[in-house]
Formats: C-alpha cells, sequence, structure tokens
C-alpha cells in the first residue's frame, strides 16, 4: 500500500471524526492531519480512542487562513484532502446566512487555492475531495430520487452555502485540472452527533423528560444512513473513485420525522425501563422550519456500481447502536450542552 499524507478537515466534528478513526485504524502507514477550528461542533472528545495513535496529527486552526493552510500543507507534504469543516445547521444557516457563506463558500475556496498553488500544477497522485450533501438537490418530488444529473436547486442558505461550494470544487477542476471529487450524502445518525440535530436532541430530551420540538406536523421526509457507514463511503470514493466524478450518498431509507421520532420515542421506553408511550407524551408540534424541505431521497446506485460500497447496518440496527451509545456516554452528553468542552479548549490552544 502506497504512503499517503491526508489533510481531514472538519475532523473534530460529527461525520469527520469517524471518517478520521476510519482512516487511522485502517491505513496505519498513512500520515492522517486533522484540521479543524474547534467550533462549537468540533470536540476533540469525539476523537480520544486515536488521538495516540501514531499516524494521527491534530492542527487547530481555520480553513479561512491562508497561511496557515499553506504551513500544514507543507509541513506535512499533504497529498490529498477530504473536505468536511463547514458550518453544517440549517436552522442556524437562517439567523446568520453570512457566517455559512464565508466558512463553506470562501473556506472552501481557500483550501482550493493553498492545494493548486502548494501543488504547482502537478497533480500526479494528488486528489482534493470535497464532502457535500443531498440537500444541494433542494427538495424531492414524491417517487423521485435525486441522481448525480439531478438539478442543483439549494433552497436554505446553509444549501446555498454547499452549492456554491460545489461549484467551486467543479470550477478547480474544470479550469486548471486540480483531481477532485465530490459526493452528497443524506442525513447521517450516529454516536458524537451534536444534540442540535433531530436524533441527538430527541435522545436527549427524551433522557432529561423534556419536550420533543417536531417543526410543523412532522410530516417532512429524511433519508437516514448510519455515519459509519458515510465514513466507509467516502473510504470508497476516494481510493477508488474517478477524478472530476460526483457520488451521491444513501441507504435508501425514508422516514417522515414524525414516524421517526415515534420510533425512538418506543425504542427509548425500552431502554430506560419506562412504560410504553411514556416518552411518546413529550412529543409537541412547534412552528415550522421557514422555507423547510420537505423530502430528500438519495439515488446511491453510481457509487455502488462503481465500488460495491452498502450500508453495512439497517436503520434498526444502527438506530439501536446510536441509543446505546448515547445511554453509555452520557458524560459526553452534558459536556456538549454545558459547554464544558469549550472552555477546556479555551485554556488549552490560548494561541490560536
Ligand atoms: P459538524 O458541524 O458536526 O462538524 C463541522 C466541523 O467543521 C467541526 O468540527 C467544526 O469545528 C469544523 N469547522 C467549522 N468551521 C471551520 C473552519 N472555518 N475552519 C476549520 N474547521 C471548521 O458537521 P457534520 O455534520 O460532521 O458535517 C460534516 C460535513 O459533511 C459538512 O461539510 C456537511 O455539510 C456534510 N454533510 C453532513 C451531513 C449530516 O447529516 N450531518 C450529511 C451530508 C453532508
Ligand atoms: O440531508 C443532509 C443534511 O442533513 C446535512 O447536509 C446537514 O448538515 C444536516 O444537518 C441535516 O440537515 P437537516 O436539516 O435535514 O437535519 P436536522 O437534524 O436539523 O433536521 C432533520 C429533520 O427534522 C428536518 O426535517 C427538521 C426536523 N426537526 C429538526 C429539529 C432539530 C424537527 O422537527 N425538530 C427539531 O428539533
Amino acid at each position: 500500500m502506497s504512503r499517503r499524507s491526508l489533510l481531514i478537515t472538519g475532523g473534530a466534528g460529527f461525520i469527520g471524526s469517524h471518517v478520521v478513526r476510519l482512516f487511522v485504524n485502517k491505513y496505519p502507514d498513512y500520515t492522517i492531519v486533522n484540521l479543524d477550528k474547534l467550533t462549537y461542533a468540533g470536540n476533540l472528545e469525539n476523537l480520544k480512542d486515536v488521538d495516540s495513535k501514531p499516524n494521527y496529527h491534530f492542527e487547530k486552526g481555520d480553513i479561512l487562513d491562508v497561511e496557515f493552510l499553506a504551513s500544514v500543507f507543507k509541513k506535512y507534504s499533504i497529498d490529498g484532502v477530504i473536505h468536511l469543516a463547514a458550518e453544517s445547521h440549517v436552522d442556524r444557516s437562517l439567523h446568520n446566512p453570512a457566517e455559512f457563506a464565508t466558512t463553506n463558500i470562501i473556506g472552501t475556496l481557500h483550501l482550493l487555492n493553498v492545494a493548486q498553488t502548494i501543488w504547482n500544477n502537478d497533480f500526479q497522485g494528488k486528489l482534493f475531495y470535497h464532502i457535500s450533501t443531498d440537500e444541494v438537490y433542494g427538495s424531492a418530488e414524491n417517487g423521485s430520487f435525486f441522481t448525480e444529473e439531478t438539478h442543483i436547486d439549494p433552497m436554505s442558505p446553509y444549501s446555498a452555502s454547499k452549492a456554491g461550494s460545489d461549484h467551486f470544487v467543479k470550477a478547480f477542476g474544470n479550469s486548471y485540472k486540480l483531481p477532485v471529487r465530490i459526493s452528497r450524502c443524506s442525513n447521517n445518525y450516529g454516536p458524537y452527533h451534536f444534540p442540535e440535530k433531530l436524533i441527538p436532541l430527541m435522545i436527549n430530551n427524551i433522557i432529561n423528560n423534556k419536550p420533543l420540538p417536531v417543526y410543523g406536523k412532522g410530516e417532512n421526509i429524511r433519508d437516514w444512513l448510519f455515519v459509519v457507514d458515510h465514513a466507509r463511503a467516502i473510504d470508497e470514493i476516494f481510493h477508488k473513485g474517478k477524478d472530476g466524478e460526483v457520488y451521491n450518498i444513501g441507504g435508501n431509507n425514508e422516514w417522515k420525522n414524525i414516524d421517526l421520532v415515534k420510533f425512538l420515542c418506543y425504542l427509548m421506553d425500552k431502554k430506560l425501563g419506562r412504560e410504553e408511550g411514556t416518552s411518546a407524551n413529550l412529543i409537541t408540534y412547534v412552528k415550522d422550519r421557514p422555507g423547510h424541505d420537505l423530502r430528500y431521497a438519495i439515488d446511491a446506485s453510481k457509487l455502488i456500481a462503481e465500488t460495491g460500497w452498502r450500508p453495512s447496518v439497517t436503520f434498526e440496527e444502527g438506530l439501536e447502536k446510536t441509543v446505546d451509545w448515547y445511554l453509555a456516554n452520557r458524560q459526553w452528553l452534558n459536556n456538549v450542552t454545558s459547554g464544558e468542552y469549550m472552555k477546556y479548549y479555551t485554556g488549552m490552544y490560548q494561541n490560536r
């Protein structure tokens, strides 16, 4: 196996931490550099099982800081990038769209520029792999699925910023022949998911007997994939995908929000030894998210045909693993909800 030196941005976040874990464990000959700003969503606790491995390195910094990016490329002779760093929460994007445009579009542009400049047109063995989202396609009509050819039609400031970054990645591939790949995945769930997103928020509120806020009538549909399977797909695309291509990633697993929340309530009642129906009593319908996309549904047949990837768990198995993880890791939940870990970073990284 060839040695590689990979830069993974956003590796302290939810999906990034699973990608880092998989690559560090599976490729001991690779140098894995996790570059992360450690925003509220980044948490090094997510990586404590791999952070002492010799092939793992952490660099705290911002993808908007061009000099810092260039120094990291040079320090580790980076030859591949897996770019996950982003602002990722739709609700936050509605409050601060400019922050999303800056991080997601300009940050990606800086990273592309630095890769192109440092690699200096010697693109042999190099790869810039951008992690995007199915949300760039907008909302899917009933019965239709997003393919890689589906028209880009973002509907929220978050998805608009991700679509903008996708366009820049494609433009660098086209204009400068930078070897680029893009993947667009559906909704992820699993361990280390920050509890502002639907599934971990509901788990946390059920544990604490707090109301379960369902937006609108709970009719919106999402296509859920276990995060470990997303990381496995990223590994396949990184190693077997083709330059210049887009790959959709999804598990063909559509759920109406309200059905999912009820199923989670049922599972949690069993796990917590509560009488069936106890947690469902906490369901509270609240004001809908403005411009709320009704349905996401991914056609992942291109990925399956080209790489042989398949999800490793059913939704029922993945959700049970997730619930078990949150119940066994209540300290992690308490730390991220109390902001305790942010105080730790402030003390730990005073210079950056
Ligand atoms: P996350 O919010 O959990 O993590 C994002 C990470 O990026 C954090 O560690 C954060 O500290 C870091 N970051 C943010 N701004 C940064 C900056 N300026 N410089 C350096 N680091 C910065 O997000 P996630 O859910 O893990 O998503 C990761 C990527 O996958 C994103 O690009 C997202 O658009 C995409 N995605 C997410 C999902 C999902 O369901 N969560 C699905 C498909 C695609
Ligand atoms: O599809 C991929 C996208 O999935 C990723 O690109 C995003 O980064 C990720 O955050 C996710 O976006 P969603 O907006 O679909 O995820 P969220 O968990 O915020 O919401 C899932 C659904 O649940 C959505 O229809 C809104 C609804 N919801 C969400 C929350 C937080 C509720 O009903 N109540 C809630 O409290």
